[in-house]
């Protein structure tokens, strides 16, 4: 049964250890309260928007507001498709993509956080392959690009370890001081000749690719 009005409500990533779920309000309110159980160690910030300082009430609300932002925003040319992350049908994070001008550049930017318990096992690199399964193969994009701080670890991990190209650095500001943002690229041929998985399932595709303006699959 295919959502009547939000095809992107039907958007889901099928993986044998893991499932992506566009996320609707019950969603978010999980992700909401797995961020105020904590995301990383407090005196380090892993995100260029150190949204994570905000206490507790308002980190939640905001969190909330940010998913009601991104659905609200969502046109051909701009979007944020974020995506919870459920292992056993447990929420254990977010993995989300990012593009401007999508149907003409074909480029789309992810990031995603796992709640502190289920980190280091895996599961971000998994969730980030099915991220690029997703824009690759169910979007067709040509191009994915990410970013992390020079000493988030297990961001640079994920990426490494997927082999991506790196595309330079940046010196941005993070809590008041100068750092560095390594950046990354994969493109499409890549994925597809090294990264491409059987076992990777999507659904919701054809209302998604109806909403962010493109052409009916081409597989
Ligand atoms: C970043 C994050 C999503 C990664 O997910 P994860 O499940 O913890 O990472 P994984 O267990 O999948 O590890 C992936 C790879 O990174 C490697 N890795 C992990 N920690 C590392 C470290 N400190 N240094 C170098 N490599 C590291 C792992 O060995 C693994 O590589 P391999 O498969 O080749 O062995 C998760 O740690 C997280 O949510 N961190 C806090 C928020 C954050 O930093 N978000 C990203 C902002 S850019």
């Amino acid at each position: 049964m295919t959502h009547p009005t939000w095809p992107l409500y039907d958007l889901r990533v099928r993986t044998p250890r893991l499932e992506l779920r566009y996320i609707d309000d019950a969603l978010a309110v999980e992700l909401a309260l797995l961020a105020a159980q904590g995301i990383h160690e407090p005196d380090f910030m892993p995100f260029s928007i150190p949204w994570t300082q905000e206490p507790s009430p308002a980190l939640e609300r905001n969190t909330m507001q940010f998913y009601w932002r991104c659905r609200a925003e969502t046109t051909a040319t701009h979007w944020s498709i974020n995506l919870a992350t459920l292992v056993d049908g447990v929420v254990v994070g977010t993995t989300g993509m990012m593009a401007e001008q999508f149907p003409t550049l074909r480029v789309f930017e992810t990031g995603s956080w796992l709640g502190r318990a289920h980190q280091g096992k895996g599961i971000g690199k998994e969730m980030r392959l099915a991220t690029l399964h997703l824009g690759f193969l169910g979007l067709d994009a040509e191009v994915a690009t990410t970013g992390a701080w020079h000493d988030n670890g297990p961001s640079l991990g994920v990426t490494n370890s997927l082999g991506y190209t790196p595309v330079g650095h940046r010196r941005m500001v993070r809590l008041g001081e100068s750092s560095t943002l390594r950046g990354y690229e994969m493109l499409r041929d890549d994925f597809v000749a090294r990264l491409r998985r059987d076992d990777v399932a999507l659904h919701g595709i054809e209302g998604t690719r109806d909403v962010l303006g493109l052409d009916t699959p081409s597989t």
